[in-house]
């Protein structure tokens, strides 16, 4: 059987989703999350964006082992060079280059003709050699390129030194069977196609991503770049759960599996869903809440009788377990670190479980049980709120049918306490009035959405908001028994994504390629 190797690109493209900018722990924790997953190669951004992406890489090199770690760089020196820095800490680095290569791209972006770009390529691979021998190249709108011309790159990258040759659907514009005719166009007309892997990067545009990927596997490509939920630039990407459990139940049909312990999956998504704030539709295929609810009485008769009548995935193997009530007001801290072991997080330091444990016990006085998804989201809260601008110290709010809703808060704003009273047509208002009075934000709330994690009255309330300033879009989400407090917490959140991502290096990002 053959195995594909899995690119994850969460990081790198899914942070291109509107919104979906992390700061560096958060990408860190999610990298660590990856690692769990054992995906074999994690994209963790572009450096030359901002000092940002550049440190976000370079702490996941140093920081996280048993993968390859990626960089993504145009087709320049000074690009290639900084990716090179970023990862020269990993296990094992990859640099990864791309260049456009279809006549519309060439014409109306690039303003460069083929032989140009031909003879680029092959200087930016030869470039990158110095430093790795894992060069990945990326033929960027590779489905609207020229076949044949796609095959003189190819053969000319490959022989400067790429050991990956990826060929992305940029505008996800291509269908199944033309884009697994277009890998087939490859590997027979590449004449040193056997040095290579290669990979394949789906966008959903049309809807075909993920089915577009199994069919370039079909075919022989060895490499799928996908990401976590599917996230992405514009419609996103091939969903990594998607792939990997449709090679897992139709092995046969592929003669073909993954390294993914795919009981990760469940967890990796909510990890995902939570620190991007980009929340998962209920019916999405594998992850999402509906994925194994039965609702009609034949159905549900049917698997009670035997459950393959109508489930083809077993929940469990995505890491859904099956007995979900776990720990209470009278737990103890063995108790708790074990759990969080199980949950798999491993990898926190003794302060993080502790500042995670005090969380935990004030939880259990507000709540009677606790799951594994308060946990989750406990830690989620806890251990990615370092280097904040803001942080809310304390809220009170008053109120009631009878009176005029009026908030009094007190924020940390870089280590200095600041209060502010507001008011609002209801008491989430009056505490994002105070929040703006206090902040000076010029933002603009464009979104606001509030669900509970799990059933009962006592649940944790989570909120997600979304935010714009001067194009900037951002996502705050937080996590508290109650949803004034997580309303509050949220909005602060997102504000820090904001100051965060106007520091003046920033500026600069996602320009050019
Ligand atoms: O969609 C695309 O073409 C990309 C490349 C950078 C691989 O994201
Ligand atoms: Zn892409």
């Amino acid at each position: 059987m053959r195995i594909i190797k899995i690119f994850d690109t969460t990081l790198r493209d899914g942070e291109q989703c509107p919104g979906a900018t992390m700061n560096v722990e958060e990408k860190l924790k999610i990298a660590r999350q990856l690692a769990r997953l054992n995906v074999d190669i994690i994209e963790a951004g572009f450096p030359i964006t901002s000092q940002g992406d550049f440190e976000a890489v370079k702490r996941i090199a140093d920081e996280v082992k048993g993968i390859t770690v990626c960089g993504l760089a145009r087709a320049v020196d000074k690009d290639i060079d900084r990716v090179a820095e970023a990862v020269k800490g990993a296990e094992s680095g990859r640099i990864h280059i791309v260049i456009a290569t279809s006549d519309i791209h060439l014409k109306h972006k690039l303003n460069m003709d083929r032989e140009a770009v031909l003879a680029m390529s092959v200087r930016a691979v030869k470039h990158a050699r110095q430093y790795t021998d894992d060069i990945e190249f990326s033929a960027e709108d590779a489905t609207r390129s020229d076949w044949d011309y796609l095959c003189r790159v190819t053969e000319d990258v490959v022989k400067a030194g790429a050991t990956t040759v990826n060929i992305p659907d940029t505008v996800g514009y291509t269908l199944p069977h033309e884009y697994g005719e277009l890998i087939e166009y490859l590997m027979n007309k590449v004449p040193n196609i056997d040095k290579a892997v290669i990979s394949i990067h789906c966008h959903n545009d049309l809807g075909h991503a993920v089915a577009n990927s199994l069919s370039a596997v079909l075919k022989g490509a060895g490499q799928v770049e996908c990401t976590i939920n599917g996230i992405g630039e514009r419609a996103g990407n091939a969903a990594l759960e998607e792939v990997v459990m449709t090679l897992k139940t139709r092995s046969k049909y592929f003669d073909a599996g993954t390294r993914i312990n795919t009981r990760e999956i469940y967890k990796t998504s909510k990890m995902v869903s939570r620190i991007t704030g980009i929340t998962v539709q209920p019916n999405k295929a594998i992850i999402g809440d509906n994925a194994f609810a039965h609702e009609s009485g034949i159905h549900q008769d049917g698997i009670l009788k035997e459950r393959s009548t109508y489930e083809i995935l077993n929940p469990e193997d995505i890491g859904i377990s099956k007995s979900k009530l776990i720990l209470g007001k009278h737990s103890g801290r063995h108790a708790f670190k074990d759990r969080l072991s199980t949950l798999g997080f491993q990898s926190l330091t003794e302060e993080e479980v502790n500042k995670a444990f005090e969380r935990f016990k004030t939880l259990s006085d507000q709540k009677k049980h606790i799951f594994d998804e308060d946990i989750e989201a406990l830690i989620t809260n806890e251990i990615t709120k370092e280097n904040n601008t803001y942080s809310l110290s304390s809220l009170h709010v008053i109120t009631g049918t009878e009176q005029k809703p009026l908030a009094k808060i007190k924020l940390s704003v870089k280590g200095r306490e600041k209060e502010k009273e507001g008011t609002g047509d209801g008491p989430v208002d009056a505490v994002y009035n105070a929040i703006r009075e206090l902040t000076g934000t010029q933002s603009e709330l464009k979104k606001y959405e509030i669900k509970s994690i799990t059933g009962g009255t006592d649940a944790l309330g989570e909120v997600v908001v979304m935010l714009e300033e001067n194009d900037r879009v951002v996502r705050g989400t937080a996590s508290d028994p109650d949803i004034i407090v997580a309303s509050a917490k949220a909005y602060i959140n997102a504000l820090n994504k904001l100051d965060g991502i106007q520091r003046p290096e920033f500026k600069e990002l996602k320009q050019g390629v």
